[in-house]
């Protein structure tokens, strides 16, 4: 009986190596696994990169994609990139946004102010649909969250564009990435080495700018991050001293009992 189990069980494992590997041949490549800071029970975002990340989602990517879950605000609050109120001030005011009505009915444009949220790059979709060849930008407030391999797999796509092999066909307006499904993006690389110049000096490469933009995708989708660790860290403190005082008690109470 166990010998027929074994030879069952042989065989579905012998069996599943050789369908596995078709499988994966049609998906997209795995993106490879990245030791982010806020990896872990301990992780923590890291100030600079997310100041980063801010400057290259800026200056790069909102010029197709909106982030219309993050209000300027947000940059200067605890846990994030924490510019200064100042500081965001100053970013705001770069941008111009519709407000109204006035006394008279009429809607009226004036500078972002700190409350506002981040302006989008288009007045709707199908205005960002037509811009892109028809493909839609979506909005990368939560992308992290939504895309299963989150940051790993953001990152693998940033800095994964490739020819395409031979004998894949690509029409015009499509471009070649085995990271995203299907191996086909409507979105042309967007990152090129030195395409900005950092604030903090950082050499602006492809690899920097992709990891700091992905960081600072991830501190968008999950803000409370750090406060949730920390909180989960005081929970297991408290634990601890508690497992600890009832050993100390257990003890105490049968230690009479001989
Ligand atoms: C020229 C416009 C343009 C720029 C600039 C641009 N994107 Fe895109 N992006 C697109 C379009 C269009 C799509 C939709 C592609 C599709 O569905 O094939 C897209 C899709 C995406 C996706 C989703 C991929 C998926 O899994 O579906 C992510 C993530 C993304 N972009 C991130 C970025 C980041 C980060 C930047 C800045 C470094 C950026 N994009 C810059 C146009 C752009």
């Amino acid at each position: 009986m166990r010998k027929a189990i074994k030879t069952i069980l042989g065989a579905s494992v012998v069996a599943m190596s050789f369908i596995a590997p078709a499988q994966a041949a049609g998906d997209a490549k795995h993106p490879a696994v990245i030791d982010w800071s806020f990896n872990g029970p301990l992780g923590t975002y890291d100030r600079d990169a997310l100041r980063r990340g801010y400057q290259v989602y800026k200056e790069v990517c909102a010029s197709c994609h909106s982030m219309n879950q993050l209000s300027f605000r947000n940059l200067s609050q605890e846990g994030g990139p924490e510019f200064t109120e100042a500081e965001v001030k100053a970013l705001a005011k770069e941008y111009t946004v519709e407000d109204g009505p006035d006394d008279y009915g009429d809607m009226y444009e004036r500078p972002a102010l700190a409350s506002d949220r981040f302006v989008a790059p288009y007045p709707n979709d199908n205005a960002a649909r037509a811009a892109n060849g028809g493909a839609y930008p979506p909005d990368l407030s939560l992308i992290n969250k939504a895309r299963s391999g989150g940051p790993d797999y953001i990152h693998a796509l940033l800095t994964g564009y490739q020819e395409a092999p031979d004998g894949v066909e690509m029409r015009p307006g499509l471009y070649y990435n085995p990271y995203m499904a299907g191996g086909k993006i409507a979105m042309p690389s967007p990152l090129m080495e030195d395409l900005l110049e950092y604030g903090d000096g950082t050499a602006a490469t492809v690899e920097q700018m992709s990891l700091d933009v992905t960081h600072f995708l991830n501190w968008a989708a999950e803000p409370e991050l750090e406060a949730r660790k920390r909180a989960g860290f005081m929970v297991l403190i408290y634990l601890a001293i508690f497992a600890g005082l009832m050993y100390a008690s257990m003890r105490k109470i049968w230690a009479d009992l001989h």
